[in-house]
C-alpha cells in the first residue's frame, strides 16, 4: 500500500481480506491452455441458447426493464412491483446493507454460510454478529439448524438477519418453522433476508410467499445457478413496497445493462423455464447418484445432505482436503476446499457437472479409494 492509500483508506478496510471467489482463486485465463472442468463455483455446466439485438444499445436502459421484471414476477409467483433486478444476488446483499445499516449497526449471519454477507457488511463498516448453525441430530432435514434462541437474543443489536436456504456450502435446508419464528419474533427489530440462490433445485421449499405475509422479509434469487447464467450477473430482490422503495433510493440509476436485460428476459420465457427445469432434473439425479457413491468411500466421514447442485464431503484422516484438491487439480478438475469455514475442517465441496464430468469425478475418487 502506498503512503497515500494507507493514509486515505478507511480504517476497517486496511486488514480486510477480500472474498476469495472461485474465479479469483483460479481465473479462466490461467486455465485457458488446458481444458478445465469447473466444479468449484456451483455453476450450471449448461448454457441456455439466447440472442441479442444491439439496435438500442446507444440508449440508456430502463431503470427496471419491464419484460425482465414481468418475466421474473410471473416465474416467481409475485407481483412485478415486488421484484428488483440487480447485478447478481451479490448486489442485492450489498444494497440491503447499504440501505439498512450504518457503522453503528450489525447484521447477523449463521455460518458456515455464504461469505459475501460478512464481506459486504465489513466493506461498508457494518458489524457482523456470528451465530453459528447448531448440530441438531434429531432434525428431519439436516443436522445443521438455526440457533433460534441465540438469534432472538441478539435481535435488538442487528438490522438484518441473513439466512441462506438451501445453505451454501452445506447444501441443505434449514427448518421453515424456525425461519417463521425468527421472522415473527423480529417484526419490530430486523429485516430477515432469505437467500434462495439455489431454490430451483428444491423448488417446493421456497419461502417466497412470506413476502406477502410479513413486513420484514426479503427473498434473494439469481439466474447464476439453475438458469445457467452466472456470467450474465443478474439477480433479484423480492420484497414488499416499503422495503422496495428504500432500496430504490440507493441502487444505481441504470442497474441492469441492456444486453443483460434482453438475455435474462429470454430465459424467463416458458421455453427458457422448461429448459431450466430439465437441467435441474438432470443435475439433481446426477447429484443423488454421486451422494450414493460418496457414502461408500472409506475416506469420507460425512456426506452432507444436499438440496442443491453441489455436495459437501467431510473427509477423515485417510485423506486431507488439500490432497483431494491437488489430486483433482492434476487432472484439471477444480473443486472447492471449504476447510477454512467454521465447523467445516477437512471438507471439500463438489459442484455437480454433466454426466461425463461426474463419471470422471467418481472414477478419480474410486481410484483414490483403491490406493488407500
Ligand atoms: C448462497 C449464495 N447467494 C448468493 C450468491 C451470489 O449470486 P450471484 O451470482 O447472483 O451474485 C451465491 C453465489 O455463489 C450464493 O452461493
Amino acid at each position: 500500500m502506498t503512503d497515500l492509500v494507507n493514509k486515505l483508506i478507511r480504517t476497517e478496510l486496511k486488514d480486510l481480506v477480500p472474498y476469495e471467489s472461485a474465479r479469483r482463486l483460479f481465473s479462466m485465463a490461467n486455465a485457458a491452455e488446458v481444458e478445465t472442468t469447473w466444479l468449484n463455483a456451483n455453476e450450471n455446466p449448461y448454457v441456455p441458447t439466447v440472442s441479442i439485438d444491439p439496435s438500442m444499445y446507444n440508449r440508456y436502459p430502463d431503470f427496471q426493464p419491464e419484460p425482465l421484471i414481468k418475466g421474473y414476477a410471473n416465474y416467481a409467483g409475485v407481483l412485478p412491483e415486488q421484484v428488483l433486478a440487480t447485478r447478481g444476488a451479490d448486489e442485492g446483499i450489498e444494497l440491503l446493507i447499504r440501505t439498512f445499516c450504518s457503522s453503528n449497526d450489525n447484521i447477523i449471519i449463521c455460518p458456515p454460510t455464504y461469505g459475501m454477507y460478512a464481506i459486504s457488511a465489513k466493506t461498508h463498516g457494518t458489524g457482523v454478529i456470528t451465530i453459528p448453525l447448531l448440530e441438531k441430530a434429531s432434525s428431519n432435514t439436516s443436522n445443521l439448524q438455526l440457533d433460534v434462541d441465540n438469534i432472538l437474543a441478539n435481535k435488538q443489536k442487528a438490522n438484518l438477519i441473513f439466512i441462506c436456504c438451501p445453505n451454501n456450502p452445506t447444501g441443505d435446508l434449514v427448518n421453515i418453522a424456525d425461519i417463521i419464528k425468527i421472522i415473527e419474533s423480529t417484526a419490530d427489530d430486523c429485516i430477515v433476508v432469505l437467500d434462495e440462490a439455489y431454490i430451483e433445485f428444491c423448488a417446493e421449499a421456497t419461502s417466497v410467499s412470506l413476502i406477502n405475509k410479513y413486513d420484514n422479509v426479503v427473498v434473494l434469487r439469481t439466474l447464476s445457478k439453475a438458469f445457467g447464467l452466472a456470467g450474465l450477473r443478474c439477480g433479484f430482490t423480492l420484497t414488499n413496497n416499503n422495503i422496495m422503495d428504500a432500496l430504490k433510493k440507493v441502487i444505481a440509476p441504470y442497474p441492469i445493462s441492456a444486453p443483460v436485460a434482453q438475455i435474462a428476459a429470454q430465459t424467463l420465457s416458458p421455453d427458457g423455464i422448461n429448459w431450466m427445469k430439465s437441467k435441474v432434473a438432470e443435475l439433481n439425479a446426477l447429484r443423488d447418484s454421486f451422494i450414493t457413491n460418496a457414502k461408500t468411500w472409506s475416506f469420507v466421514e460425512k456426506v452432507y445432505p444436499s438440496q442443491t447442485n453441489f455436495v459437501l464431503l467431510k473427509l477423515n484422516s485417510k485423506l486431507t482436503a488439500a490432497t483431494a484438491m491437488q489430486t483433482f487439480q492434476q487432472q484439471n478438475i477444480l473443486l472447492r476446499d471449504q476447510s477454512k469455514q467454521l465447523m467445516l475442517k477437512n471438507t471439500i465441496r463438489v459442484s455437480i457437472g454433466n454426466q461425463q464430468q461426474m463419471e470422471q469425478v467418481n472414477s478419480i475418487f474410486s481410484k483414490v479409494e483403491q490406493s488407500l
